[in-house]
């Protein structure tokens, strides 16, 4: 199932309220570009297909909004990063991973300590782009015999009890009365049902775990958070460090398209479908 655009009332509803509620925030800097007017704003070409260069990306979400990036300086995080910087009317964008802001998954009070210095200002788009497929020089197993127990405790560490704790310190700072997005990158081969190849089981799983953490996390956060969309995310196969070793034989795409194809999906998303996991494409993905 492909996800159509939010609907206008609501689009309306928050882009009303940002009028108001972003003054003052830092104003961004576009020299041959509206400031404020998302429809005056396209894709360069290498973001893929024209569809996609003709979206107004994210104008389900108010001018001037704020959006948090963790795992920025990886492949798929640095070029949402990019796509997001370059939106005229984004407000604030804040970088994190160990590169940026020393926020370490394998150290609570490091997660702690970043979401702390976000001050009160709630956040709008909240994007989990973290994670590990190679664990210290060792790749994944291709059968039950190469399992070492501490690499696989440590896929679990860094691809499901650290996006644990990242929900646990930032998706209560989602906004709570307007239109929030939260989505964890999570992959495929973390689907119990489409599962026929075998392989990857430290990393399968701890994938299928961060599923069960996000579905359940929004299910929380929404009798808070009515109007807030938290779902995982299946970001295609990209060309980025941590798969290119891996991705011979198989369709790729770049990073910026992945971008570009993710910030559209999640802008299509709405509250009643927190939860999901989805492919880049806004197609659902079987748990
Ligand atoms: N690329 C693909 O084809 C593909 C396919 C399916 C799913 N995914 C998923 O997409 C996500 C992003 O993948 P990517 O290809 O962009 O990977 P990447 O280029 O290797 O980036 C990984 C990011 O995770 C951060 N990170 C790793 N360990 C960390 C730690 N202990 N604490 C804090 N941050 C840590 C890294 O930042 P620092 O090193 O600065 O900390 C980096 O920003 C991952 O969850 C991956 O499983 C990717």
């Amino acid at each position: 199932m492909t996800i159509g655009p939010a609907p206008f009332s609501l689009r309306q509803a928050w882009t009303t309220k940002s009028v108001t509620e972003t003054a003052g925030r830092k104003a961004p800097k576009f020299s041959n570009r509206h400031p404020t007017d998302p429809a005056t704003w396209m894709l360069p070409a290498r973001y893929g297909s024209m569809e996609t260069q003709n979206h107004p990306l994210l104008h389900s979400l108010p001018p001037g909004f704020r959006a948090v990036v963790i795992g920025a300086s990886g492949g798929i995080g640095s070029a949402i990063c990019d796509l997001l910087q370059s939106r005229p009317d984004i407000g604030d964008l804040v970088r994190l991973s160990r590169s940026y802001g020393d926020l370490d998954l394998l150290d609570e009070q490091s997660i702690e300590a970043a979401a702390g210095t976000l001050g009160d200002a709630p956040i709008n788009l909240l994007i989990c782009a973290t994670g590990v497929l190679t664990i210290d020089g060792r790749p994944p197993e291709k059968a039950l015999r190469h399992i070492d127990p501490d690499t696989m405790l440590k896929q679990f560490q860094i691809n499901a009890v650290g996006p644990a704790l990242l929900a646990k310190h930032f998706l209560p700072r989602l906004d709570r009365h307007f239109r929030s997005i939260a989505a964890f990158l999570s992959a495929r081969v973390g689907s119990i049902s489409d599962n026929r190849l075998g392989g990857w089981i430290a990393y399968r799983s701890a994938k299928a775990a961060l599923n069960q953490i996000v579905r359940t996390a929004s299910i929380e956060i929404a009798r808070t958070h009515p109007a807030a969309t938290v779902v995982a995310v299946h970001p295609g196969t990209v060309r980025t460090n941590l798969s290119n070793p891996y991705s011979q034989g198989h369709a790729t795409i770049t990073a910026d398209q992945a971008a570009a194809r993710i910030l559209q999906t999640l802008d299509g998303v709405g509250a009643e479908q927190t939860g999901s996991f989805l492919a880049y494409d806004g197609s659902q993905i079987s748990w």
